[in-house]
């Protein structure tokens, strides 16, 4: 059995602590957030233990795993706690809030024994491994270029929200683009440099509103343009599209991929039938959505830690999403293109 401990009972701990109970040897054996209703309340759903401290949390006795769903500028001290701990780590995107977290904790966690994940949760998602296998075939010829379109229109965030605040969460930028960044350095390899104005969750208009458009060239050629906003009114979008010499691969938000060849032939794929989701076992009390990537994400980490080896992106692919997040907060806020 894997226990599993959570820090931070929002969202996020609760979406991971519905997916773990219905994961195979998978427990949660206690649950800290600051707010004590919170924890309690996580805690008594899936009878964990509520702790009134983060030492308290990770003296529990045989723990395996700390999972880090606190806001994200509190990752790192989570992180740092838990190492002292030596436990296993699973910690959500993006790996920290700044530069110097990330260089400290890089440093720190490039050999570091017990398991170190970040929740990328888009690389256990059918529709992305099916694509980074097309991607990896070479069918779509040298690759060209890739547009990335993550619009969200129900943004609900108020002022004093952590979620709201820039220098806490690093707007659309870090937080929504970590994902895609990570999938861009996953299909493409070494960034070259990078471009980017945003609205910086800019204090002066009326409501939290942001929005980024960026650009980002990889060594082998490939220009990405990646927008992202976060919007009350408009349209929502998710869609990642990328164009070689000798076709396109689109990826939005169904199951279904299109692949465009050469002649313009479109052929739909069935990702999900290929790489079938893991089933759900009937212990859980939550309905989790076994299709997606959040449930395999939550499989592959319990098999990880019990011994079989799985695909789990770790301290350097957090790292290198992270290093082109802030890269284009520097390149919004001088005006200039940051090279690597
Ligand atoms: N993988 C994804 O798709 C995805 C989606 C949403 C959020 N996230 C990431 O997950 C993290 C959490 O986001 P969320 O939406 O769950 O936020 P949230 O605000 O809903 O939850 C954060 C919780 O942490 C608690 N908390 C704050 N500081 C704490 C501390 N020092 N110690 C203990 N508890 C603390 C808060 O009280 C709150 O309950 C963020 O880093 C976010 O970027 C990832």
């Amino acid at each position: 059995m894997i226990r599993y401990a959570i820090v931070g009972a929002g969202r996020m701990g609760n979406a991971h602590a519905g997916n773990l109970s219905q994961v195979e040897n998978a427990q949660l054996a206690g649950v800290y957030d600051i707010l004590p209703e919170r924890s309690q309340e996580l805690a008594q759903k899936f009878a964990a233990q509520a702790c009134s401290s983060l030492d308290e949390l990770l003296a529990l006795p045989n723990l395996d795993c700390l999972i880090i769903t606190t806001p994200t500028y509190a990752h790192a001290e989570a992180i740092l706690a838990a190492q002292q701990a030596k436990l296993n780590i699973f910690c959500e995107k993006p790996l920290c809030r700044s530069q110097a977290d990330a260089e400290r904790l890089l440093a720190l966690f490039d050999d570091y024994e017990p398991l170190f994940a970040v929740g990328f949760v888009r690389r256990h998602m059918s529709k992305t491994l099916k694509a980074k296998q097309i991607i990896d075939s070479g069918s779509l010829g040298r690759l060209l270029y890739c547009n990335v379109d993550l619009s969200h229109s129900r943004y609900k965030r108020m002022p004093g929200e952590w979620f709201a605040d820039f220098e806490l969460c690093g707007g659309a930028t870090l937080d929504m683009l970590a994902h895609h960044v990570d999938l861009c350095n996953w299909f493409f390899g070494r960034p070259r440099n990078v471009f980017a104005s945003s609205l910086m969750l800019d204090p002066k208009l009326p409501l939290p509103t942001d929005y980024v458009a960026s650009v980002v060239n990889y060594d082998n050629g490939v220009i990405c343009n990646l927008m992202s906003s976060w919007q009350r009114f408009g349209r929502s979008n998710e869609m990642m599209e990328i164009y070689g010499e000798k076709g396109a691969l689109i990826i939005d938000g169904g199951e279904l991929l299109s692949l465009y060849d050469e002649q313009g032939n479109l052929q739909k794929i069935d990702a999900a039938a290929e790489f079938p989701p893991p089933k759900a076992s009937a212990k859980g009390v939550d309905n989790v959505n076994a299709a997606s990537g959040f449930f395999r994400q939550s499989q592959n980490l319990t098999a990880a830690l019990s011994g079989q080896s799985r695909p789990l992106p770790g301290i350097q692919e957090a790292y290198d999403s992270l290093k082109i997040g802030l890269a284009m907060i520097e390149s919004a806020k001088t005006g200039n293109v940051i090279k690597f």
